[in-house]
């Protein structure tokens, strides 16, 4: 079997460190077959692909297609369609690059992961080979995308989404010409555990040691707008400053689209606007995310709009960390309130408040659901990926 697999990033967001964990599964499940990795730069998802015996092919995108991000659409509608229409325009000459590459790689099955490369894989697949969609976003929420998509989706043969709530929403706007099912993500358990090396939080967001007794509290999440952060923040400064808490941003921009990121200066801004100096640190960009968890107590997922997955929630679970996670779209399916972990409505920092200062009161329920958590995270064992990738691979091969 010869597979390739299209990322829209080389960077590590989470549906890149999902594929990397597609990857490893599949390494070790099948270690003869051929898999091929095309991303469109250098970075972490290459880098750590490369160890699993993936072959790596770098295959940079036109500028205008790399700073392409729908989620300027709504706020600059002009600027964004200037930006799509150079976009577009860049984009023959890449497909033309990409079929070439994956007819010299005689591709069976093209795995695209991410909404530019589910466009890119569709435009270039060549005959024979056959092509999955991963669906890591709601289409909903990337009308372009989407509406590129429907146009395309008959050159797709299967479509995997990373929760039932992605995958019913696939299916909302693409019909069921196609099959979709829901897969959702793996996380290595024997880096994600309970008991390992920790960071040192304070030292990295320059802060002076907490004192014995504060309880620590963060959200680990890449910069998009969506993931929370002034939210998290506003929760923060409604916490009853007599209670020993002290919150940590853990996480650094990461991606090359504009307009859908916040800055650390601006969420430093806002920290001291609330006043919580001294009482919020932000770490920057952390290498190792389990490191970073298992220094913390409680770990915060605080997305103001419907977290596909939720990939966060699922390592800091496996970490056997309590969870606080907003309580919709893939989120919901992951944590059960009360019993693994606790949820709050989404948006609502004084729920989220609330369930922080509970948690840093109480530190016999933190370990209750921490323990919980650790259990219900073992049916993420990324091990598990390959029973579903692997026959689904086979059948699509083949119908050929
Ligand atoms: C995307 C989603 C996130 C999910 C990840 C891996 O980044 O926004 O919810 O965890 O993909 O599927």
């Amino acid at each position: 079997m010869r597979l390739t697999f299209l990322s829209t990033s080389g960077h590590l967001g989470g549906a890149e460190a999902s594929l990397r964990d597609v990857l490893a599964s599949l390494r070790q499940a099948r270690p003869a077959w051929t898999l091929v990795l095309v991303a469109p730069r250098d970075g972490r998802l290459v880098r750590e692909a490369q160890p699993l015996g993936v072959r790596t092919i770098i295959l940079p995108f036109p500028p205008a297609l790399a700073r392409f991000g729908e989620h300027g659409f709504t706020s600059d509608g002009g600027l964004a369609v200037a930006r799509l229409a150079r976009a577009a325009l860049a984009t023959p000459w890449y497909v033309h690059r990409l079929r070439a590459t994956l007819r010299a790689h005689r591709t069976d099955v093209i795995h695209a992961n991410g909404l530019k490369a589910h466009l890119l894989a569709a435009a270039a697949k060549p005959r024979g080979a056959a092509l999955v969609w991963h669906v890591h976003d709601y289409l909903q929420r990337r009308p372009v995308s989407a509406r590129l998509m429907g146009r395309l989706v008959s050159r797709c043969d299967a479509i995997l989404a990373n929760s039932e709530s992605v995958a019913r929403d696939v299916r909302d706007v693409l019909g069921d010409r196609v099959p979709v099912s829901t897969m959702y993500n793996g996380v290595d358990l024997e880096r994600f555990r309970a008991n390992g090396p920790v960071v040192d939080l304070d030292a990295l967001a320059g802060l002076p040691p907490a004192a014995a007794g504060v309880v620590r509290v963060g959200l680990v999440a890449v910069m998009a707008r969506w993931k929370g952060h002034f939210l998290f923040l506003d929760a923060l400064a409604a916490v009853p400053p007599e209670t020993p808490v002290r919150g940590y941003v853990v996480g650094g921009p990461i991606y090359d689209t504009e307009a859908s990121q916040c800055s650390l200066d601006e969420l430093r801004a806002r920290a001291r606007a609330l006043g919580l100096e001294g009482r919020v640190g932000f770490t920057g960009f952390v290498e190792a995310p389990e490191d970073a968890m298992r220094a913390l107590d409680v770990v915060v997922h605080a997305s103001t709009e419907p977290e596909p997955f939720g990939l966060v929630i699922a390592e800091a679970m496996a970490c056997g960390r309590p969870v606080i996670a907003s309580r919709a779209g893939g989120a919901a399916e992951i944590v059960e309130d009360g019993v693994d972990g606790l949820a709050f409505s989404p948006g609502d920092a004084g729920q989220l408040a609330g369930a922080i200062a509970r948690l840093a009161a109480d530190p016999d329920e933190r370990r209750r659901l921490g323990d919980a958590a650790a259990r219900s995270a073992r049916r993420f064992d990324r091990r598990l990926l390959a029973d579903t990738l692997v026959p689904l691979y086979e059948a699509l091969r083949a119908r050929r």
